[in-house]
């Protein structure tokens, strides 16, 4: 795919900041890793990550707004374009010596994901999306949500909030109404390549309460541009608002919302 500049700058971005956590994964026993609260870990590589991806992003486009996990956000010159960035998705599985989190970094313009990039340096799995230009990962292969049309033998992703949070119950009865249906349901702990996977149709479906906007805007764009079906998880508020999203593919679409949402699927499709 030809990518927009702002693509390549992102790409070029992630892959730095990809290297400098693939060499503290390294020596990842040697990190100092502090509690910002239960369940919620920071370390010296994500912040040295996420101070790259400022220099590089912001170095390139210094009139677009800014919002990342560690540093929060800041409005820029341009009230229209913000990078929304998670520097290390996933620092549980990373601080654990899991081989399995990534790098996230999404543009927004004028309220709606326009181009995300997924990395998952481990793996060396790069997975991009520009609206109206298809989803990608490395350097040509194109991605498309799985054609699974039975439940029962499909396979759904969820996240669950830090040390369970206010969510827990409501997550326990989705996996009540989900388990029995289907072939089975993952918790990796890594949201934008939980999304990632159902653009590269690894996952059949997944969905998450209680979830940060810099965790899921690129993955959401990179589903949507892969056919996936993207939807708020709450009646009448947007998936950012509502701190909630599903996402499959077509032929489970209306079964799986149904589940999850325990309503009919009728609701409004507003995005992000
Ligand atoms: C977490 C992961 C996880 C999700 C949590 C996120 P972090 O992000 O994306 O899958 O369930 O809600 O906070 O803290 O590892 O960047």
């Amino acid at each position: 795919m030809q990518g927009s500049a702002n693509l390549n700058i992102m790409i070029k971005a992630a892959r730095r900041a990809g290297r400098s956590l693939v060499k503290d994964f390294r020596e990842v026993e040697n990190l100092q890793a502090t509690m910002k609260g239960p369940g919620d870990f920071v370390s010296k590589a994500d912040l040295a990550a996420e101070a790259m991806l400022k220099e590089d992003l912001m170095g390139a486009r210094p009139s677009y707004g800014w919002l990342a996990e560690e540093g929060g956000g800041e409005d820029g010159e341009d009230p229209t374009r913000r990078w929304i960035v998670d520097p290390l998705d996933g620092t549980t599985n990373f601080l654990h010596g899991m081989p399995h989190w990534a790098v996230s970094i999404a543009l927004e313009h004028k309220g709606e994901i326009v181009a995300g990039v997924v990395f998952d340096a481990a793996k060396d799995e790069m997975f991009y999306a520009e609206k109206g230009k298809g989803a990608w990962m490395n350097n040509s292969q194109r991605l498309r949500v799985s054609s699974r049309a039975k439940m029962i033998e499909a396979v759904f992703a969820t996240g669950v909030p830090f040390g369970g949070g206010a969510n827990l119950p409501t997550v326990l009865q989705d996996l009540a109404r989900l388990m029995p249906q289907c072939a089975g349901v993952r918790r990796w702990g890594v949201a934008s390549l939980d999304l990632a996977y159902v653009a590269a149709g690894r996952f059949d479906g997944y969905w998450e309460r209680g979830i940060q906007p810099w965790d899921m805007a690129a993955g959401l764009v990179i589903a949507r541009e892969a056919g996936g079906f993207v939807m708020p998880l709450h009646e009448g508020r947007g998936i950012f608002e509502g701190r909630g999203v599903i996402a499959c593919n077509d032929p489970l679409s209306k079964q799986f919302v149904e589940t999850i949402r325990n309503v009919d699927t009728s609701a409004p499709k507003t995005f992000p």
